[in-house]
Parts: C-alpha cells; sequence; structure tokens
C-alpha cells in the first residue's frame, strides 16, 4: 500500500467534484411545503446523539485520507475545521500506517488538531482484532468505522478479490473495539438484507454511504492502465434508496453518499439518518480554500439547516422524522420493486397533534 494511491484518491475524487453538483436520488425526494407550519429558528436545535455522544451538528466529514504528506496536510486542516465547528470527523483508512508508522503523523493530526472533538478511526474489515484495536489506540478515538468496500477492491489494480472471510473477521473486530462500531460502504450503500445482517451481528451503527456521489468505480477505473471497467459506474443503491428500505431493527443510520447541500442533510435526516456524512462536496472546499474555507462551508450549512428546520416546523430531528415526503423518479420504482410503502411518509404530519389536515 502506499501514499501514492492515497494522493491518487484525493485528486480523482476531487476531479469528480470539479464538474460541479450531479443529479442524483436525493432529487427524487421532496419536502411538502405548508406555509403555515414555520416555526423560529430560535426554537431549533440541530443536535444529535451518536456512538454514545452528543454531536452539536448533524452532519459530520466523512472518512477520506491521510498516508502521505499531501493527505497529512489535508487532515490538519480538515481537523482544524472540525475543531472550529464542533462537527465530527473520521479519518481516512489508517491501515498503511499500522504497516509504516512513519507516516502515522498524517493521521495523528487528526487528533492533536482537535484534542476535544469527536474523532472516529477507519479501517478495512479484512483486517485483524488486534490491528482494529491499533486503529482506535492510534487516534485515541471516540469510535471505529470499519469500512465494507468490495466494488471498490474490485477495480482497484492491486484489489482484494476475496470476500468471503468478511463477516467473521468483522465478528472479531466487534468483539476486539472497547468503542463502537460503525460499519459503513464507500459509496454503493447497505441493502436491507446486510442492514439485517449487521444487526444480528450486534453492529449498533451504519453509514449506508450510498452512491451519487464520489464513485470509486471510476476513481479506481482511472488508476488502471485498461480503463476497463468504466461500465460498472453507477453501481449500488442511493444513500436515499438504502434509508428507505431499511428494516425495522436496523442499526442505528447514519447516511453519506451524494450530499450536496443543507436540503440534502434534511432529506436524509427526514428519512431517519441519525447524522449525515459529508466528504466530495468538503474535499473540494478544503483543496481549494484550506481550513478556514471549510469551517465557513460548514457554519454555512449550519444556518442554513436551521433554517430549513423552521421552515419545516421542526425543532428538533425527532419533529423533522414526522414531516411530509414525497418520494418520486427512480426512487420511488426502487421503492415499489422492494415492496417499500411510501404513502405513509407523504402523511406523516397528520399525525402531529398541531396539525389536523
Ligand atoms: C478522497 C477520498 C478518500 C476516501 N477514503 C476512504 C477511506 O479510506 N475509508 C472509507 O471508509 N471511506 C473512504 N472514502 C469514502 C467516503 O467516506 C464516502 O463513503 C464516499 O466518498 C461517499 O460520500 P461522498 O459522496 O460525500 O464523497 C473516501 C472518499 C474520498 C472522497
Amino acid at each position: 500500500m502506499s501514499g501514492d494511491r492515497k494522493d491518487d484518491h484525493v485528486r480523482l475524487a476531487a476531479e469528480q467534484q470539479a464538474s460541479g453538483p450531479r443529479r442524483n436520488g436525493y432529487d427524487d425526494v421532496a419536502f411538502v411545503h405548508h406555509a403555515l407550519d414555520g416555526i423560529d429558528v430560535d426554537q431549533v436545535t440541530l443536535c444529535t446523539e451518536v456512538a454514545d455522544a452528543p454531536w452539536p451538528l448533524p452532519f459530520y466529514i466523512n472518512a477520506m485520507t491521510g498516508g502521505s504528506d499531501m493527505t497529512g496536510a489535508v487532515n490538519r486542516d480538515l481537523a482544524i475545521a472540525a475543531r472550529e465547528t464542533g462537527a465530527a470527523i473520521a479519518s481516512g483508512s489508517v491501515s498503511i500506517a499500522l504497516g509504516d508508522p512513519s507516516v502515522a503523523p498524517t493521521f495523528r493530526v487528526l487528533r492533536e488538531e482537535n484534542p476535544d472533538g469527536f474523532v472516529m478511526a477507519n479501517l478495512g474489515v479484512e483486517r485483524s482484532a488486534d490491528d482494529a484495536r491499533r486503529a482506535v489506540e492510534l487516534l485515541e478515538a471516540n469510535a471505529l468505522q470499519v469500512h465494507v468496500n468490495a466494488v471498490q477492491e474490485t477495480v482497484m489494480p492491486e484489489g482484494s478479490r476475496s470476500f468471503s472471510t468478511w463477516p467473521s473477521s468483522l465478528e472479531r473486530i466487534i468483539a476486539a473495539v472497547d468503542v463502537p462500531v460503525i460499519v459503513k460502504e464507500v459509496g454503493f450503500g447497505l441493502s436491507s438484507g446486510t442492514l439485517r445482517r449487521l444487526a444480528d451481528m450486534g453492529v449498533a451503527y451504519a453509514d449506508v454511504s450510498g452512491n451519487g456521489g464520489t464513485d470509486f468505480v471510476r476513481v479506481e477505473n482511472e488508476r488502471r492502465p485498461q480503463r476497463d471497467y468504466g461500465y460498472l459506474e453507477g453501481w449500488g443503491q442511493s444513500t436515499v434508496a438504502c434509508l428507505l428500505e431499511a428494516p425495522a431493527g436496523a442499526p442505528t443510520l447514519l447516511a453519506s453518499g451524494g450530499v450536496r447541500s443543507p436540503l440534502d442533510v434534511a432529506r436524509a435526516l427526514a428519512l431517519g439518518a441519525r447524522a449525515v456524512g459529508v466528504s466530495g462536496s468538503f474535499l473540494s472546499v478544503v483543496l481549494d480554500g484550506g481550513a478556514e474555507a471549510l469551517r465557513d462551508r460548514i457554519q454555512e450549512w449550519t444556518m442554513h439547516l436551521g433554517s430549513l428546520f423552521a421552515l419545516l416546523g421542526a425543532e428538533d430531528l425527532t419533529a423533522l422524522r414526522t414531516t411530509d415526503v414525497v418520494v418520486s423518479g427512480a426512487t420511488a420504482q426502487f421503492c415499489a420493486a422492494r415492496g417499500v410503502d411510501l404513502t405513509t411518509l407523504a402523511q406523516r404530519s397528520l399525525g402531529r397533534s398541531s396539525n389536523a389536515r
């Protein structure tokens, strides 16, 4: 594993952002507007609770990078922005630092710049229980993200093709670490069946990380001399589809993948996410303008999100989950095929005491 690969990922993911926000599953999700339902913005609280901790913001800087000089500098800027806004933050996979201690500081910077923040370490599911413990130690992490990325591995030139041991490996990791474990995809989604399996294994948190944002088929395909896997672009389910089909009894849901704006954050929260992760959209901000630009962007999103809650008449996350949401287009077709009822979602406010519509 090399730092060059980490640099490639950042460069290629940033290139995907360069053409601006793309249409994705979030565009199929609309709040019903009720013109008299608004409340005052100072009645709104955006705080949430994840992995046994209060988070002041319901969105976070999701796993990206570390492992080279350049990505260490990116992590420093991400960490400063997290510290100054109170946003939770995840590292990129720390695997590389477990094998090569000389690059450990490019990850450690996430904790050093943000000593009191909520920091998540990130590791691949195939790693050993001992590696999982070391990953947590490295960052004095509050939680461990374990990524399941079979699609990425398939296209990655140096990737694995052996996935059958992943469930047992995950069980060993869960048993070994003493911080909450968050199982996450990397942009291809967690199906209802996968969420059910995770719940059965005792996983408490899952980040569905669906498609529509950074596409790691595209990233890895660009790293192949033949560029021969282009036909797999777009693989997987959207974040919205994953949230909609999540079964009762699923782990507590986090949502990432394709989040472009405060409205997407509100949409994911309204569909049941406890918090919303952002990678690609924030990466380009930090690469262009450093820590200050990302701090400003996070503060802007926080302000806008508060305004959206007020407009929707939701004083907190629980109330947001009683708003009326209409799902259309390809996402509605997906839900029909998967047996997910969308009519209740579109009429949730009928149950609200203030609204007898
Ligand atoms: C440059 C870059 C590197 C990433 N590296 C990791 C990683 O090491 N581990 C991981 O779990 N996810 C990684 N991801 C995936 C993100 O955490 C996220 O799941 C995915 O990018 C979808 O979110 P987005 O559309 O907001 O980018 C990376 C994303 C980017 C942009």
